[in-house]
């Protein structure tokens, strides 16, 4: 594992497509104190702010051909290993709002945005276009992931779904001491180690089988009433779980099931976030 620390950097996503172009290698990770144009899931932005929250991306150079919509399977596995690594820094046990938000008491403390890119090997010119051609060996996966570690208060629009590992810790009376040895850099390499374990066992099946058990322990919707936000159409739905390939699972009516892809739908409890 290679770790780069940074001050500021627009997204620690873009920088580590910037490192991947000039040939970095797989396992390199890049971290910033703060982000000028973090980017969220669905095209939102990211807050970074600087010195209270961790801003780290992963490059992963796949040793075999992975799937193209196997993807969504690495956002589900490094939300476990965001779960692992807070808990462990917090001793407050973490939730995961399908398919990829990590949760302390109910509200959002990190999330992941996981993009598959290409290198370009070879351009060519025709007819004043170009097309790019991609070889195999040639794809490569940032992984980025973002967490509000000591912030202290949120804007009242993301006040009720927002937390911090510091507020969380506050919230649940934790000693003054436990929460002044909060490390940044201990949590990155705990996340990104986690990752790595949970990600060589991923890449022998490309199934996620092997951490089903663990990830609907920690999923809240689980059981719940849900609201589906696919673009044909809004319906509700109770959430059962996820199958091995990271979908949610849900009953849209009597012995009617279904399973949704995060890449697809968005889904959101009926009452609000959760
Ligand atoms: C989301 O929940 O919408 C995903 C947020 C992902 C944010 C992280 S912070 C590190 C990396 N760099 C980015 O620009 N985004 C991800």
């Amino acid at each position: 594992m290679n770790y780069i620390y940074l001050d500021e950097i627009d997204s620690t996503n873009n920088e580590i497509k910037r490192l991947a172009a000039k040939g970095y290698s797989d396992k390199t990770v890049v971290s910033a104190d703060t982000q000028t144009n973090g980017r969220g899931r669905q095209g939102h932005t990211w807050e970074s702010p600087k010195g209270t929250s961790i801003a780290t991306s992963i490059l992963i150079r796949p040793s075999a051909n992975i799937e193209i919509t196997h993807i969504p399977r690495i956002t589900i596995l490094s939300a476990l290993a965001v779960c692992d690594a807070l808990e462990k820094a917090s001793g407050i046990k973490t939730e995961i709002k399908w398919p990829n938000d990590v949760l302390l008491d109910h509200k959002k403390v990190s999330g992941i945005l996981t993009e598959l890119c290409f290198m370009p090997e070879n351009t060519k010119a025709f007819d004043s276009e170009y097309s790019i051609i991609f070889s195999k060996g040639s794809k490569y996966i940032v992984c980025g992931i973002g967490v509000n570690v000591t912030t202290n208060d949120f804007p009242d629009e993301i006040k009720d779904m927002a937390t911090s590992i510091l507020l969380s810790m506050k919230e649940h009376g934790m000693s003054d001491e436990k929460i002044s040895a909060l490390s940044k850099k201990s949590i990155i390499e705990d996340i990104w180690e986690n990752f790595i374990s949970y990600y060589k066992e991923f890449e022998k099946t490309e199934s996620l089988e092997f951490i089903k058990e663990q990830y609907e322990r920690r999923l809240v919707n689980i059981g719940k009433r849900v609201r589906i936000f696919d673009p044909k159409g809004e319906y509700e739905a109770t959430a059962l779980g996820i199958d091995v390939a990271g979908r949610l699972l849900i009953e849209t009516g009597e012995n009617e099931y279904k399973a949704v892809d995060s890449g697809e739908v968005m889904v959101r409890g009926i009452y609000g976030y959760v």
